[in-house]
């Protein structure tokens, strides 16, 4: 099949590159990513495969569908970047990659919460120059701590696990309890207030759905318990920015360990370090000792990428084939 592929970085294109030697799609990869202005760099393809930050609103679908686009093959789990709505009043078909490695946006949630809890990042830079000095790096045993897991399934069952093997007291909360958890007596399934008002650290692992927006908002952040790391491996706007900033500030929040942001879209994944940095809600963000910042990397592992490489290739196969597809997007998901 013909794809287009966009918002390619040099990180990914190598394992595409191999897991096609078994598939034989012709790609072209494009670094733009897709949206109204980009969408006519693409003509006569067949599919266009989109990552995260991928505009896939009415507009972009009405003038893929134009071009004769048939598939939208997201090579992400998460597909709140797309008009399901508009996709499927079009007849675009719409594919992603369910799960990749839940283990490896698990574990980076993990290390993030290391990280900001015992300051590797204060202690790297210290240590480098010459200051060995332990004044204000002082942390907590993550054992027999309280941690909140909003959202079990894939990645927060597994993040789950990590925090009972650390030896601490999960609290749960999530529509469908997981089968794999519920039986652990170490696992306790509540609501969200108790969960806010007895974690010692809260980790976010629901998508980003309206019902989910900004559910971490001024008044989740003062039910939650003083002190508490708060960490968002998940989609930004699950946050709303500026009440955590505000949390911060008050010194309510004990520190914050952030994969994804809300306006990520125009600064994660770019190298900016010789511009200047527009958005000062995230400027104002960065001040902070107590908040880490990565750039949307969780899934960045060997095995993700393979998975996701493999997966979409197969989705894109199957499609082509006439084969029932089983990573389809449906409305109903939303
Ligand atoms: P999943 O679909 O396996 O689990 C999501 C869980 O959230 C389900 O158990 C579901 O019942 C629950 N849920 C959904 N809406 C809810 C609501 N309103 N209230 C309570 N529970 C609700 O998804 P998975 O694979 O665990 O991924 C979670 C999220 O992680 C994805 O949606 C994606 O946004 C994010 N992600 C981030 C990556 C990164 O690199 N940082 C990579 C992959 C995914």
């Amino acid at each position: 099949m013909k794809v287009a592929m966009f918002d390619t970085h040099e990180f990914e294109k190598k394992f595409f590159e191999t897991a096609n030697q078994n598939f034989n799609h012709e790609i072209t990869y494009f670094e733009a990513r897709l949206n109204v202005q980009t969408a006519s760099l693409a003509r006569e393809f067949d599919c266009a495969c989109c990552f995260v930050n991928d505009s896939l609103d009415a507009e972009t679908l009405c003038l893929l569908k134009c071009r004769n686009f048939k598939l939208i093959s997201l090579r992400s789990a998460g597909f709140n970047n797309v008009d399901l709505k508009e996709a499927n009043r079009l007849g675009l078909t719409v594919v992603r990659v369910p799960a990749y490695s839940p283990h490896a946006v698990a574990e980076h949630a993990v290390g993030l919460i290391l990280n900001v809890n015992r300051k590797f990042h204060k202690a790297y830079n210290r240590v480098r120059e010459l200051n060995f000095s332990l004044d204000k790096l002082v942390g907590f045993d993550l054992f027999n701590k309280t941690v909140g897991v909003i959202g079990t399934g894939r990645i927060g069952s597994v993040f789950s696990k990590i925090m009972l093997g650390f030896g601490c007291k999960v609290l749960a909360y999530d529509h469908k309890p997981n089968p794999e958890l519920i039986d652990n007596k170490n696992v306790e399934y509540v609501d969200l207030d108790k969960l806010y008002r007895l974690s010692d650290v809260v980790s976010l692992h629901v998508p980003l759905i309206q019902e989910t927006h900004h559910m971490i908002d001024a008044s989740a952040l003062k039910k939650m318990k003083p002190g508490v790391i708060l960490v968002n491996t998940s989609r930004g706007a699950l946050i709303d920015t500026v009440a955590l900033i505000e949390s911060l500030k008050s010194r309510h929040i004990g520190g914050a360990a952030l994969d994804v942001y809300e306006e990520e879209e125009e600064v994660f994944f770019h190298d900016l370090s010789s511009m200047i940095l527009e958005d000062d809600v995230l400027a104002r963000l960065m001040t902070f000792p107590n908040v880490i910042i990565t750039s949307h990397q969780g899934f960045l592992t060997k095995e993700a990428l393979t998975n996701i490489a493999e997966t979409t290739l197969s989705n894109i196969k199957d499609f082509e084939d006439g084969k029932a597809l089983v990573n389809q997007v449906k409305e109903i998901l939303t």
